[in-house]
């Protein structure tokens, strides 16, 4: 990313308004207006060819006319003339085009966009939009857009992909007191994506935190790539989130990773914080805005009333940062500020008695205790107390204690006094909301970023040329084959050459051999058609297990052979797989697929029920290394089986984390070639022991 190409799409110089219209009500007209009421600082050229003066500005026919330098253009005429005004932009040295005009991709003309492309490159432009609002920003006096005016400025920026709810946010930014610097509509992303804006915010003096309204990425790893670099916390919410496409995929993986799934887990990786809904997005970019990241979970609850206490101690261990109690030392200070009644344990109940005074003294004390993280201050207004007086107090407390690295959020619950107080406030840079659960959720907001910082790294990745050797012929003979679905004995094949602990299986095509196999591997065994035409072998009974002698053997493989017959009569049977019959272990399931956003992606979870039924599943885009293994293994509900849950000894583990990663290796080295994979059942036994992958399903590109 050229970051003065970048600087003079969204921090111009100088703008010309393609389009300019003195019609009020006019798109063209509305972004002259905005440009000249928001007090926009340089020189702003409207163009039209049939106008000369456009609300007392001088107009122009044409591009060529402005002897002066631009640095952006803004679009506002009709698709079928945007091309050609880019060449005049292109030719006139404009570097940015904020294409506000409609009737793009979004309506299915993806080629005037890509023409719109091929100009911009031609004369080294970005573009942002096409199909946007525009672009505002408090700092720069922009309103380069026809959302009515500047949101209520303040330290975020939001980057969203519906204008609609630009327009609609900007107007909330002032019911809501969560300020903006900057708003910028994305629209199309035709070229400058979220991505290159975040990068774009790293180094914006005047933003603090990058909130997001995703409708859907177009390169999700340039995504994740920008969110581990960047330098803020940025926060999502991802609206589009059903399971489409799920119900049509092959392996089953694929027909799990909806992609709320997958957007939540690159998300992580990404390091960006999530907002469960636009009044959580609000919420937690006043906070992430304002306030330095939550380091530890020592959290201190100071409040004058025992319920709203209550309600965030809930709060706290719903949103993950369970309350503890305060060290004695804290808790003898804090008894000087309370009455005999009251509570120093933690929430620190002042009572209703308290005053502006204790609460001062308190909050000073509080964030100044090397024992506290955090700091959440709540109180529920009284006829004995003024607000805005210990609104007061406690940012004079946060201002003496001088600790710029530990957030305080703060909830008042009360009527028009206690809203006026919380505006203060927030105007004073502390993060107010109207309900304890809120000022909880805001803090853990601030923790999850804390963490992300610490877990949102690129992960270890070398590429293993002799294991992909050793893969790809047994996928070019498949191919050649006329196949794109591999036998559980090919997809074994490929799983050995990346090391990954398979069943020994191998394949009888005669009843002999297959006794003969039987006796070479070790009674019992486990026997399994072998067809590309039936993938689920179970529901065609095509599977016998714990076959103990030859007798069985021989039983079980005329049974097999009869029952895929009957299954599907046409169906190409190579032979019967004899496979070494693992001891029994805990059930999980693991599985890659390939998401049309973020490319190959790795699902883990424990197998039967927790599956079928509970879908208890993880995501990460590959490759993942152990350290992300792991935190799959923390990530799915059932987490503590693996730990050794009810007296059980725990499952080994480590050697999961490293099968992971060598799958993971194995996705991502054959990016070209697998389409979804699963490896299912792996048996997981005690510590130490290892695994066993049991039955593996490899699904080929198409080409
Ligand atoms: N150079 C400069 N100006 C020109 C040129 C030219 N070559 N040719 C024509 N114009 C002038 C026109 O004469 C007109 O000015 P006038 O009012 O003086 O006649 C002006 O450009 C605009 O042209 P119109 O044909 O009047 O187009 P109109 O203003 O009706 O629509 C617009 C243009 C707004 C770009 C429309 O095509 C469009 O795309 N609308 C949707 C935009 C939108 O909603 N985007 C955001 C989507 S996000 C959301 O949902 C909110």
């Amino acid at each position: 990313m050229n970051h003065e190409d970048m600087n003079k799409l969204l921090k111009p110089k100088s703008i010309a308004v393609i389009g300019a219209s003195a019609t009020p009500g006019k798109i063209g007209y509305t972004v002259l207006e905005n440009l000249q009421k928001s007090g926009y600082q340089g020189p702003v050229y409207p163009i039209n060819p049939s106008a000369t003066e456009i609300l007392g500005m001088k107009c122009y026919a044409s591009l060529a006319d402005v002897s002066g330098s631009i640095d952006a253009a803004v679009m506002c005429v009709p698709v079928k003339l945007v091309n050609a005004c880019a060449e005049d932009c292109g030719k006139k040295g404009v570097k940015g085009l904020i294409v506000i005009t409609s009737g793009f991709s979004e309506v299915g003309r993806k080629d005037l966009e890509d023409e719109l492309i091929a100009t911009a490159k031609k004369y080294g432009m970005r573009i942002l939009g096409p199909n946007i609002v525009g672009t505002l920003s408090n700092s720069d006096k922009m309103n380069a857009s026809f959302a009515p005016f500047l949101p209520l400025d303040g330290k975020a920026t939001l980057v969203t992909q519906s204008g609609a709810l630009l327009i609609a946010m900007d107007a909330a930014t002032y019911t809501r007191r969560v300020g903006f610097d900057k708003m910028v509509s994305i629209g199309n992303m035709c070229d400058v994506d979220i991505a290159d804006i975040i990068d774009w915010l790293n180094d914006d003096p005047n933003s603090t935190c990058t909130s997001l309204y995703i409708e859907g990425l177009k390169d999700g790893r340039k995504f994740i790539k920008s969110g581990r670099a960047s330098k803020k916390p940025i926060i999502a919410l991802k609206s589009g989130v059903s399971a489409h496409g799920a119900a049509a995929a092959a392996s089953h993986t694929g027909s799990l990773a909806g992609a709320a799934k997958v957007y939540g887990s690159a998300f992580k990786q990404a390091g960006v914080i999530q907002a469960s809904d636009l009044d959580n997005l609000f919420d937690r970019t006043l906070a992430l805005s304002l306030m330095p990241p939550l380091k530890g979970e020592n959290l201190l609850v100071i409040t004058n009333g025992g319920g709203v206490g209550v309600l965030a101690t809930d709060a706290a261990e719903r949103y993950g940062i369970p309350m503890k109690f305060a060290p004695k030392d804290v808790q003898d200070e804090m008894k000087k500020h309370m009455p005999e009644f009251g509570s120093a344990k933690n929430p620190v109940d002042l009572t209703g008695m308290a005053g502006t005074e204790w609460y001062t003294e308190s909050v000073r004390f509080a964030i100044s205790h090397s024992w506290v993280e955090g700091l959440i201050v709540l109180y529920c207004e009284t006829a004995m107390t003024n607000p805005l007086e210990i609104a007061k107090g406690i940012k004079q407390a946060i201002d003496e204690a001088g600790q710029k690295d530990k957030p305080v959020t703060v909830s008042f619950v009360g009527g028009e006094k206690s809203a006026a107080a919380m505006a203060w406030l927030v105007e004073n840079g502390v993060p107010a909301y109207g309900a304890p659960d809120l000022a909880v959720n805001a803090m853990a907001a601030l923790r999850e970023y804390a963490l992300l910082r610490e877990t949102a790294k690129e992960p270890s990745y070398k590429p293993n040329d002799a294991a992909r050797k050793a893969a790809m012929k047994i996928i070019s003979a498949a191919r050649a084959d006329g196949r794109d679905a591999l036998t559980e004995i090919e997809a074994k094949q490929v799983f050995m050459a990346y090391n990954l602990p398979v069943t020994t299986t191998e394949l009888a095509k005669s009843e002999d051999e297959a006794v003969a196999l039987a006796k070479k591997i070790g009674f019992p065994v486990v026997m399994k058609i072998v067809s590309p035409e039936i993938l689920h072998k179970s529901d065609a009974g095509g599977v016998k297990v714990n076959i103990k002698d030859e007798a069985a053997c021989r039983e079980a493989y005329n049974t097999i052979i009869k029952n895929a017959k009957a299954y599907k009569a046409d169906a190409n049977i190579h032979g019967i797989a004899i496979q070494e019959m693992a001891p029994w272990g805990t059930e999980t399931i693991l599985g890659s697929t390939n998401d049309s956003t973020f490319g190959p992606t790795i699902m883990f979870g424990l197998g039967g029920i927790f599956v079928e039924v509970l879908k208890d599943v993880t995501f990460r885009v590959a490759p993942v290394d152990k350290v992300q293994a792991v935190e799959m293994f923390d990530e799915i509900r059932a987490a503590a089986i693996l730990k050794g849950a009810r007296g059980e000894s725990p499952r080994d583990r480590k050697a999961l984390a490293e099968t992971v990663e060598k799958y993971s290796n194995m996705i991502s080295d054959l990016e070209d070639e697998i389409s979804e994979s699963d490896a299912n059942p792996v048996l997981v036994y005690e510590e130490g022991k290892g695994l066993k992958v049991v039955d593996a399903r490899i699904i080929l590109k198409k080409k």
